[in-house]
Formats: C-alpha cells, sequence, structure tokens
C-alpha cells in the first residue's frame, strides 16, 4: 500500500507521515530530505545552486542513506531545495529511488510536494496537509527555537510564502493538489489531532 502526503512548507505533513508509518508499520520516506540533500552536496563541491548541470551532477550520485544530517532541516537548506528542485533533470534523477522506495513491503508512507501527482500517481491515499501560512511559520519557528537556531519569525514566514509560490509555480511536477486527493486543513489541530483525523481518511478510503 501507497500513502502520499502532499503539502506546502511546513505543513507538517513530515510528523504526520512519521507518524502514520509507525503506527502501520510501513517505511516512511520524507523526499524533501533528497532536494536538501541535492543543495548541499553542490555547495560542498563548491558549484552554485543555478549550475544546472552540477546539480544533476549531485542528484545521480546522491546517497540517499545520507539524509540524517541535522543541517539539512535549516531554512537555507529548505530555500536552497527549493531553488534545485526547479530542475526537471534533478527531479528525474530522484524519481526511480522514490518510486522503488514507494513499493516496500508491506506498505510506504512518502511526504512531498508531488507525490500524488508525479511520483506515485496510482498511489492507495492521497492527503494534501495544508495550514495558514502563519500556523506553519509559528511551528517552524518554535522547531528552530527548541533547536537553539536564531530565526525571528517574520524570516520564517517570509521563507515560507516565497517557498510556496517556487513550488506551486514551476513548470515541472509543481506542488498540486491531486484531483483524487483528501484535504487535510491543520490550522486547528494538534499533532495527535491531525494524526487522529488522517487515520480516520486512511480507513475511510481503505477500511484499514
Ligand atoms: O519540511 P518543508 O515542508 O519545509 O520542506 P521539505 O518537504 O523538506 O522540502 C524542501 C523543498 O524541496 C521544497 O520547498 C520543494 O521545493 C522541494 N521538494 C520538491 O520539489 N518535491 C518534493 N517531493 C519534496 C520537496
Amino acid at each position: 500500500m501507497i500513502i502520499a502526503i502532499d503539502g506546502p512548507a511546513a505543513s507538517g505533513k513530515g510528523t504526520l507521515a512519521k507518524r502514520l508509518a509507525d503506527h502501520l508499520g510501513f517505511a516512511c520516506l520524507d523526499t524533501g530530505l533528497l532536494y536538501r540533500a541535492v543543495a548541499r552536496d553542490l555547495a560542498r563541491a563548491g558549484f552554485r545552486l543555478e549550475d544546472i548541470w552540477a546539480a544533476v551532477a549531485a542528484a545521480r550520485t546522491l546517497h540517499p542513506q545520507e539524509l540524517e544530517d541535522p543541517d539539512l532541516r535549516g531554512t537555507a537548506a529548505g530555500d536552497a531545495a527549493s531553488i534545485v528542485a526547479r530542475i526537471p533533470e534533478v527531479r528525474a534523477a530522484l524519481l526511480a529511488y522514490q518510486r522503488d522506495f514507494s513499493r516496500r513491503p508491506p506498505g510506504a508512507v512518502l511526504d512531498g510536494r508531488d507525490i500524488g501527482t508525479a511520483v506515485c500517481p496510482h498511489a492507495d491515499v492521497k492527503i494534501f496537509v495544508t495550514a495558514a501560512p502563519e500556523v506553519r511559520a509559528q511551528r517552524r519557528f518554535a522547531e528552530f527555537q527548541a533547536r537553539g537556531a536564531g530565526v525571528a519569525y517574520e524570516t520564517v514566514l517570509s521563507d515560507i510564502i516565497a517557498r510556496d509560490a517556487r513550488d506551486s509555480g514551476r513548470a515541472n511536477a509543481p506542488m498540486a493538489v491531486a484531483a483524487d486527493a483528501m484535504l487535510l486543513d491543520t490550522s486547528n489541530l494538534s499533532i495527535e489531532a491531525a494524526f487522529d483525523a488522517a487515520v480516520g481518511l486512511i480507513t475511510r478510503k481503505t477500511g484499514r
């Protein structure tokens, strides 16, 4: 079974995907980390984010095992990720890994921007997680504060708004709600309540 969780920046889809995967005993892939890691590898090799062919080379040589890097979670990494994520050849280079992952038995949860529309159009369940930009910024700001990262709330909010515009405005696999996706607005939901609501949606769709 494949569960696709998409949504804008800091919508809580990562936390939700992990909770659902634990609950169902499924594998879980945060696909945003792949794009974040491509941008990191590119910078480490001394290239600019706009260097298309260096970005494609970084995507082709990415080791998806090397995603446990705290630096990948920062705001600069998210911004850099959305720049390399516009490059069609970068997306193509990351596609096979994501599709292979989605077929892991007994099931997989993948979260990102284009899982329900491009990576796994035949996913059994598609959930598009949203929340008001101010709510998302507040949650991400609290996350950064807990990690001791000194970023202002206003910076987090403007980054989120700019990144959403870039992600939904790009030509290739833009962030979009799949026609058969179920919407989950978590603006007024705790993590626990969002999890319960998502489990309800999955049960309604699959009977599990
Ligand atoms: O955690 P957050 O929602 O802030 O971001 P993320 O899911 O880690 O994604 C970082 C960036 O990678 C996004 O802004 C997108 O540009 C890109 N991305 C993408 O293009 N396609 C995906 N399936 C996942 C992420």
